[in-house]
């Protein structure tokens, strides 16, 4: 049985939630594996929307199973008022539907105070996080002085965990001119939450193998996107985790065979939140209006999303560092009624040409596009159902698309709503 791996492959932001929720049908387990509450999946059903951060988009759905892996990063606060507010929504999330990995790390307030503190301190050369704590708190796992959620069922524990974590952020926080972290507080909170959050508390690759073994079928759900990768983004203008399929394994404990069909999510074009490279980018009427059209505003913190032609270098190149076996095309409808569309074929920096983003930030900086110009379509694409209802001039963007980057499309998506949504291949099929 064939397990899958949803990854976004630009820079987030491209429907992951939208194809999630909708492949997590076909699903028994749906998992996320890394980054944190930084992640924003937008889910349109019947026209009522969710927007999930930390919780696994197949929530949503009755009789699956949600997982939170310990590749990622937890704030159990920002988490339980995740669950009220889906709770308001109908969503009955209990320890029946969800279950957390026992080790993994909290995102404290004290690492939102650091991120927050350091991208004041940045000024122009900020990031542009989210804010979020996630980067503080991954540096703090890596560093083993973090506190994992199996730390709250012992107090000795905790007390032992918070003396090494704080030593080292009351140093960091001087240095930064802030107050040394009111450790008391900071305890009673974490004993306050602990009763809430331990029952949700498993050895959650242990479930997942039993999983497998029963001939489950796993989603695992990525957040953020290949660009954003610790290693293979655009450093340092990247968030703190490993966004490529192969974390969906060592983040919620299986091995890399438990990964079957890896599909990458990609937008008709291409946006970014936060700062940092970003070839395609348009600051003209065209940018503007994929952004209008596409409400390209953040789900998390609401920032305008930058908006630039589709990049099939930058596509091409993380498929294939995540291994990508077939796409998800979606926002297909945003480029309804352009006269011409642009496609990012190759670069060229100092006169010389590349087929790859090369990681040196200073050639990067002189990164020119190579563009190809495609006839644009005046019908809607929008809602389309089925390849007869797209105008030939869309179906020959898709399938260029698809030369491009080297790789299928098994899934294409015309709205917001999960049932616009055209199937070409099953990932889940053997
Ligand atoms: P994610 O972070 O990858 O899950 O994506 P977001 O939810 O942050 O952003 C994608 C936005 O595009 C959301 O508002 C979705 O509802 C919306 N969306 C998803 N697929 C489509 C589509 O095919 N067409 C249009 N117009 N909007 C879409
Ligand atoms: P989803 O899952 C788009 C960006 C931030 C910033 C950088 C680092 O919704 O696709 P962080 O707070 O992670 O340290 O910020 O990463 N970023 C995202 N951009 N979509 C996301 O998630 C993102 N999560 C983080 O804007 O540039
Ligand atoms: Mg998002």
């Amino acid at each position: 049985m064939a397990n899958v791996v949803v990854v976004g492959a630009q820079w987030g932001d491209e429907g992951k939630g939208k194809i999630v929720d909708w492949l997590s049908e076909r699903a028994d387990v749906i998992a996320r594996f890394q980054g944190g509450h930084n992640a924003g999946h937008t889910l349109v059903i019947g026209g009522k929307v969710f927007k999930l951060s930390l919780l696994p988009s197949g929530i949503v759905r009755e009789g699956k199973l949600a997982v939170i892996g310990n590749g990622v990063v937890l704030d159990p606060w920002s988490l339980f008022s995740e669950i009220d507010k889906l709770a308001g929504q109908g969503v009955a999330i209990s320890t029946d539907n969800l279950m957390i990995a026992e080790n993994t790390p909290l995102i404290l307030p004290l690492h939102q105070d650091l991120d927050k503190l350091r991208e004041e301190a940045a000024g122009a050369s900020k990031i542009g996080t989210t804010g979020r704590g996630i980067g503080p708190a991954y540096e703090d796992k890596v560093g083993r002085r973090t506190i994992r959620v199996a730390d709250l069922g012992d107090e000795e524990t905790l007390d032992a965990r918070l003396d090494r974590l704080l030593a080292h952020h009351d140093a960091l926080r001087q240095g930064l001119g802030a107050e040394p972290i009111d450790r008391a507080d900071l305890k009673s909170k974490l004993l306050e939450i602990a009763p809430k959050l331990l029952p949700y508390a498993q050895p959650v690759w242990k479930i997942m193998a039993d999983a497998r073994k029963a001939g489950k079928r796993i989603l695992f759900e990525g957040a953020q996107g290949s660009l954003l990768d610790i290693d293979f983004g655009t450093y340092p203008y990247v968030t703190s985790s490993t966004t490529m399929s192969g974390m969906a394994a060592s983040g919620t404990g299986m091995g890399p065979s438990a990964i079957g069909f890896v599909l990458g999510i990609v937008k008709a074009y291409t946006t970014r939140v936060g700062e940092g490279p970003f070839p395609t980018e348009l600051h003209d009427g065209d940018g503007q209006r994929l952004g209008e059209r596409g409400h390209e505003f953040g789900t998390v913190t609401g920032r305008k999303r930058r908006c630039g032609w589709f990049d099939a270098v930058l596509v091409r190149q993380t498929c294939a560092i995540s291994g990508v076996n077939g796409i998800a095309l979606t926002k297909l409808d945003v480029l309804d009624g352009f006269e011409t569309l642009k496609i990012c074929v190759g670069y060229e920096i100092d006169g010389v040409k590349y087929d790859y983003l090369p990681t040196a930030a200073a050639l990067q900086a002189k990164v020119t596009p190579i563009y190809e110009e495609m006839e644009g379509w005046q019908e809607s694409t929008q809602g389309a159902r089925s390849w007869a209802d797209l105008p030939a001039a869309a179906i020959k963007y898709v399938r260029r698309v698809e030369e491009l980057i080297q790789c299928p499309v098994a899934l294409l998506s015309t709205s917001p709503e999960r049932d616009d949504t055209i199937l070409v291949t099953d990932p889940f099929a053997d």
